[in-house]
């Protein structure tokens, strides 16, 4: 059933004083909220809360992890979080605040989830060009992650009533109306990574001639096969491997499989391997004892980055049922135990 017209109304709120105070109670508590940005609305979460972004794919109903953009409110936040070269200083320098997104090297120790970045080396950082949603970063002094606020497949809302109409308000409690977004379409998004000449991923309002104005032809290339589908930004993240453990990872079944002591097993809510492994992995985690599928998305790739670290022969994974955000984690398990490609 819809939400009574009066909740919505309540949970949306112009930009200002008091939607500042609400939003960072909001993100500060784990929750999610609606955020104006010039290019298109976010459905933003503490990009440091694995519950909080988990939360954003439940929302959204994704079918995968796609790694999130990370939005800061300036250069020094995103030093803490990405590893910024001299090129990617000279594109802050020009184009934010603005619709430009880097993908950079990330910094290992910054507390960004993994489930934003998919569990890969790098980073996407944008700083949007809108005062109220910086000052709402700046606030709460930490990255929002926040994809475009649109159920997944939908298009991207460029008006807060949008947002607002498209989920309920226990999902997301708090929507920020600024109007109408002033570019409507998604960020540019450009690999800026050591070594490699400037990859525009998805195009945008920075353009490739920019950008080679700028740094030279030879400099910046594009990603040819993300223009096939324009309606589909959400390729470049898909065409790019996600993090897969150099270990051998395989989906438990009883019966078949007996993990052995140089094996590690990855489990879900308390569940075990039936009898008959008498040696000991050499590790075992558990994706949330509990059984929540939020707090077992946000675990994901650290969790399998740690048992990978054990060098274990085989990670025997025994997955959380398929139902709800379980389908996203299902679906990037597959992956991982498909068969390797260039390893
Ligand atoms: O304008 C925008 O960029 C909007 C507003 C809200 O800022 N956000 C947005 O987010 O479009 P989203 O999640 O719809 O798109 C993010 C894109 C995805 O295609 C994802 O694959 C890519 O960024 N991406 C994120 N991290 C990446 C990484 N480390 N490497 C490559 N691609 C990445
Ligand atoms: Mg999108």
């Amino acid at each position: 059933m819809p939400p009574a017209k009066e909740t919505l109304l309540d949970t949306l709120l112009p930009a200002g004083h008091a939607a500042l105070k609400q939003a960072s109670a909001v993100l500060n508590d784990g929750g999610l909220v609606g955020i104006p940005t010039e290019t298109v609305y976010g459905l933003a979460a503490d990009a440091t809360n694995g519950a909080a972004v988990a939360s954003i794919y439940a929302a959204k109903g994704r079918p995968q992890f796609n790694p999130l953009i990370s939005h800061v409110d300036g250069i020094e936040m995103a030093s803490r979080f990405g590893i910024l070269d001299a090129r990617a200083e000279e594109m802050v320098r020009l184009f934010w605040p603005g619709s430009l997104t880097m993908v950079v090297p990330r910094q290992f120790d910054s507390k960004v989830n993994e489930l934003v970045t998919a569990g890969l080396d790098t980073i996407a950082i944008r700083c949007p060009d809108n005062h109220f949603t910086r000052s709402l970063i700046e606030i709460i002094n930490r990255p929002v992650a926040a994809p475009s606020a649109n159920p997944s497949g939908r298009l991207s809302p460029t008006s807060a009533v949008a947002v607002r109409e498209a989920f309920t308000s226990d999902v997301l409690p708090l929507v920020v109306d600024d109007g109408h977004c002033p570019m409507g379409l998604e960020s540019t998004i450009v690999a800026c990574l050591p070594d490699k000449p400037l990859t525009i991923l998805r195009p945008g309002a920075v353009t490739l001639d920019d950008l080679q104005a700028v740094f030279g032809k030879d400099e910046v290339q594009v990603h040819e096969a993300d223009f096939k589908d324009q309606a589909k930004p959400a390729a470049p993240g898909m065409l790019l491997s996600h993090y897969a453990p150099k270990a051998k990872l395989t989906l438990y079944q009883a019966g078949r499989d007996a993990p052995g002591a140089g094996d590690a097993v990855l489990t879900f809510g308390g569940g075990s391997l039936s009898a008959g492994g008498q040696n000991s992995p050499l590790g075992t985690l558990d994706l949330s004892p509990e059984g929540d599928l939020n707090e077992a998305a946000s675990n994901l790739f650290s969790m399998l980055r740690e048992l990978d670290a054990l060098s274990p022969e085989t990670i025997y994974v025994i997955p959380p049922p398929c139902t709800g955000l379980g389908v996203a984690i299902y679906d990037r398990l597959q992956r991982a135990a498909a068969p390797r490609i260039n390893t």
